[in-house]
């Protein structure tokens, strides 16, 4: 079920850790909701109760676990999150706005850690009932920024975000990658702007994406 069957507007913001998505996330709402329209922010992993749960154990720094551990604990944080919360906002005609989907687990497990791609897509595929983006905010910024920022912003530990450099740098190659591969779909933003020029940048990207909407329906 691609989003542009439900009567909403899908948008997720992706990219690195400290890239600036969450800050972009809140102010991109607060412009939309000020120009009179509905929209929903939510976040992954979280946006439900059980999501939130699943959140702190695939961030707990004290906890090992093995890469498909990680990726099934986020499918089934994606799985909630699609069901009880996109699915509902999406068919009453609202916009939401996602901060991660998808791609981050690309991203993270398929590029960061390894695993394979081909089936990642497909069980992403499963865990969200096929529901794609309609558009894709992606920041990218290199990974020694964001992870300096993101440091400066929270010195609590997180089992992804403490990860390596060189992990990071493939993280953000691959969601490069997947921009490149699905260009209708994902729009680069450069993370490195000031976060009021990023937002400036991200508003005229989805004003322009809700008009050619209102112009096909
Ligand atoms: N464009 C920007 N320029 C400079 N600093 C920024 C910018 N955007 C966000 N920041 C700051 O960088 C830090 C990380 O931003 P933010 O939390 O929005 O990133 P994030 O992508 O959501 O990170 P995470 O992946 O950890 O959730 C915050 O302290 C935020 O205030
Ligand atoms: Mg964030």
């Amino acid at each position: 079920m691609p989003a542009e069957d439900l009567p909403g507007a899908f948008i997720t913001v992706e990219g690195g850790d400290g890239a600036g998505k969450t800050t972009l996330a809140r102010s991109l709402t607060e412009c939309l909701r000020q120009a009179g329209r509905v929209v929903q922010m939510t976040f992954e992993p979280g946006g439900t109760a059980l999501g939130t749960r699943l959140r702190s154990l695939v961030l707990d720094p004290d906890l090992t676990m093995s890469d498909w551990d990680e990726t099934w604990l986020f499918l089934a944080a994606r799985a909630s999150h699609v069901q009880e919360v996109l699915i509902p906002a999406l068919t009453a005609g609202e916009i939401v706005l996602s901060d991660r989907y998808s791609d981050s687990t690309l991203a993270y497990q398929g590029f960061g850690r390894g695993l394979d791609l081909e089936r990642l897509s497909s069980l992403n595929r499963a865990a969200t009932q096929g529901l794609t983006p309609d558009l894709t905010l992606l920041l990218d910024i290199p990974a020694e920024l964001g992870l300096a920022r993101a440091r400066a912003r929270s010195s609590q530990a997180d089992r992804i975000g403490d990860a390596d450099l060189a992990f990071h740098g493939r993280v953000n190659a691959g969601f490069r990658m997947l921009a490149a591969e699905q260009p209708e779909r994902v729009c680069v933003i450069d993370g490195r702007q000031d976060a009021a020029a990023v937002l400036d940048e991200a508003l005229e990207v989805v004003n322009r994406w809700l008009d050619g909407r209102r112009a096909r329906s």
